[in-house]
Order: structure tokens, then C-alpha cells, then sequence
């Protein structure tokens, strides 16, 4: 028979053990081009990369913050929200529900296939020569990581995956980037997630930290290198001091896949908490999940002396009753 000290033990156990096991893994289809900045050097003998030394012969002041500088600070509080999103919470604590990660990873797989036929639009309408070469090696790039994302999830085609609306949302932003801009605001487009996810990285500190099963995607994707978008920065602060492109537009399509970026990892569902209701979408943290080990503990140690004298009590009551009973029943049959 179990007594309830026997329980209570088992049950900390049982706490104790799924806070304590983590597992590595082999998991990976490598980074997502999304986030990968490798191929800018496509872009190095762009007229957009000499910076203009005759800049501010018509509206542009050097003394002005740096478009780069300024479409980031404009943005500020979307960073802080993707850090605190659900899908980047529940990576960092490595209890990031497998069906969430799964869910982001098959949008991603149809968002890079959308992505890579917007960006074969932007291509065809490059008129710089260096844009149009980097635009062709990022449309590869991305074939290459939607097939492998949909080999590695046994999909047969995109066709098959139903999108979120935020997902669907980002998707049809840089669709309008494409078919309605100059093609460097393509690059705009493109700069939030490529700088979002190596600051991010740089923020959970991605190339040392242990992300459990995740820590090969973390290392990967949120690799803190943020050199190349460095590149596509100097570009487009040069494109404005051109007069190629204007501030306000590039901030709209900026925050607007800023905004993607963090609507799609909010999308993302996390661990339950509250079992027994599906719409909910609360994630355990790693230090919720100690602070609930450590005041199960307090209860425990209160609790632990009573429950050893109330089985005790228990016990002789109910053996002093056996006994009585069984004294009656001799008297009976006297
Ligand atoms: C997906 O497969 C179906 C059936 O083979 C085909 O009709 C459809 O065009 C494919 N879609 C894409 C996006 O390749
Ligand atoms: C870009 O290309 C698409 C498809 O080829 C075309 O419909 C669109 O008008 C072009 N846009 C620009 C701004 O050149
Ligand atoms: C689940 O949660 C939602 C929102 O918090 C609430 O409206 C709904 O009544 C809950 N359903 C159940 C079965 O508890």
C-alpha cells in the first residue's frame, strides 16, 4: 500500500527529473536564408556600396542619423517584442512546445517558397546589375532551404500547409515590396529579420548558451554575427544619399516586416500550462518551473512531519478498530 509520504516523494521525483533532462540533438536543415547575410558580398562592386561624395549637393544632411541607424531606433519596441515572443521565450527556456516548433518551421518552409517567388518579381525589375546578381543567389538560397525544410517534414509540396494570418500577412508585405518598388527597398525589406535574429542571438547570448534540443537551431540562426547586414546597411544609407530611395517609405516597409517578424514568432503556439483548455497559449519558463520546484519543496517539508503523524495516527486507529473489532466478534460468537 502507498502512503501518502510515498506519493508526495514520488511526485517531486517526477517534478524534479522533467526539470533536470535535457537531450542534444542532430536536428538541423541549417540556417535559413532569412537570417544568413553570406551572400552580400554579391553586392560589394554595387555603385550603392561607394558611398556618394557628392551627397548633400541636393536634400541630404550629413549631420541627419544614419537611415540604418534610424529605421532600427524607430523600431525599437517590436525588438524588445520578438524577444519576448512565445516562440524566442520558449527556444531560450529550451520548453518550446514541438508541435510550436514544428508549426513555425512549416509556415517557414511555405514563407520561404513565397518569399523566393517575390524575390524572383524584385529580380526581374533590378536595374542595378549587383542587386539583380544578389537577388538571383538569395532566390536559390531560398529555393534550396524550402526543399529542404519540406523533405525534412515529409511534405510533398507547399500547396498542402495552411499559413496563419501573420505568416500570410508578412508574406503579402514583401509581395508588395516586389511589385511595387524600386528593388533596393527589396534589400530594406529584407534587413529586419537579417539584424533581428543576430541581435536577438546576441541577447540570449546564442553561440555559448545551452538551448537544449534547440541549441543547434539557436546557434545557427540567431548567430550573433551580424556583419553581413552591416553591408546591406552601408547600401541602403548610400541609396538615400543618392536620392534612390526615402526615408519614410523605407521606414513603412521596414516596420512592416519588423512587425512581421515578431507577429509571426508571436503566432507560435507554447507549452500549456492551463491543460484542459486549447485556446490558451501560456509558456513555462525555465525559472517558473524551478521557482514551482522549489515551493513545491517548502510545502513538502511542512507538510511531510503531518503527514507522517497522520498516517501514524491512521495506522493505530485503524488497528486499534481491527483489534476492538475483533475482540467484539469473539465476544459475539461466545
Ligand atoms: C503541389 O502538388 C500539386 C499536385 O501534384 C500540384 O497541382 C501543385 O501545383 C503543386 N504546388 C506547388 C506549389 O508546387
Ligand atoms: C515588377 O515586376 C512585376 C512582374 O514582372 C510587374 O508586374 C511589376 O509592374 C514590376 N514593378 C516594378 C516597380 O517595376
Ligand atoms: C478557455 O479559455 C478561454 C479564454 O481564456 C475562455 O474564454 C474559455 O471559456 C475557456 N474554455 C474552457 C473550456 O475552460
Amino acid at each position: 500500500m502507498f502512503s501518502l509520504f510515498q506519493l508526495t516523494s514520488f511526485g517531486l521525483f517526477f517534478v524534479f527529473s522533467s526539470v533536470h533532462s535535457e537531450t542534444p540533438s542532430t536536428m538541423s536543415v541549417g540556417r535559413s536564408p532569412r537570417s544568413a547575410t553570406h551572400l552580400v558580398h554579391h553586392l560589394d562592386a554595387s555603385p550603392l556600396m561607394v558611398a556618394a561624395d557628392v551627397i548633400d549637393a541636393i536634400s541630404f544632411k550629413t549631420t541627419e542619423i544614419l537611415l540604418s541607424e534610424y529605421l532600427w531606433q524607430q523600431t525599437q519596441q517590436y525588438h524588445i517584442q520578438a524577444l519576448q515572443s512565445g516562440f524566442v521565450h520558449g527556444i531560450r527556456s529550451a520548453s518550446l512546445d514541438p508541435e510550436g516548433f514544428g508549426g513555425f518551421m512549416l509556415q517557414d518552409s511555405v514563407f520561404c517558397y513565397e518569399a523566393s517567388n517575390n524575390i524572383a518579381i524584385a529580380e526581374s525589375n533590378a536595374t542595378d546589375p549587383f542587386i539583380k546578381q544578389f537577388l538571383q543567389e538569395k532566390f536559390q538560397a531560398y529555393q534550396d532551404y524550402y526543399q529542404a525544410l519540406i523533405h525534412t517534414w515529409h511534405i510533398e509540396n507547399v500547396s498542402g500547409i495552411k499559413l496563419g494570418q501573420a505568416c500570410s500577412a508578412y508574406i503579402a508585405h514583401e509581395h508588395d515590396v516586389a511589385m511595387n518598388y524600386n528593388s533596393v527597398y527589396f534589400v530594406v525589406a529584407l534587413i529586419p529579420c537579417a539584424k533581428l535574429w543576430p541581435w536577438i542571438g546576441q541577447q540570449i547570448a546564442a553561440d555559448t548558451g545551452n538551448f537544449g534540443v534547440y541549441t543547434k537551431w539557436v546557434q545557427e540562426n540567431f548567430s550573433p554575427d551580424s556583419s553581413g547586414v552591416t553591408k546591406y546597411e552601408t547600401l541602403i544609407n548610400n541609396a538615400e544619399a543618392q536620392g534612390v530611395i526615402n526615408r519614410n517609405e523605407a521606414l513603412e516597409i521596414y516596420t512592416k516586416s519588423m512587425m512581421g517578424e515578431v507577429n509571426f514568432f508571436s503566432s507560435i503556439k507554447t507549452i500549456m500550462v492551463d491543460s484542459g483548455n486549447g485556446s490558451s497559449n501560456k509558456y513555462v519558463s525555465k525559472e517558473r518551473q524551478y521557482a514551482l520546484t522549489f515551493l513545491l519543496c517548502i510545502i513538502w517539508l511542512v507538510v511531510q512531519p503531518m503527514v507522517v503523524t497522520i498516517d501514524d495516527t491512521f495506522t493505530k486507529t485503524f488497528e486499534r478498530y481491527e483489534y476492538l473489532n475483533v475482540g467484539l466478534n469473539a465476544d459475539l460468537t461466545k
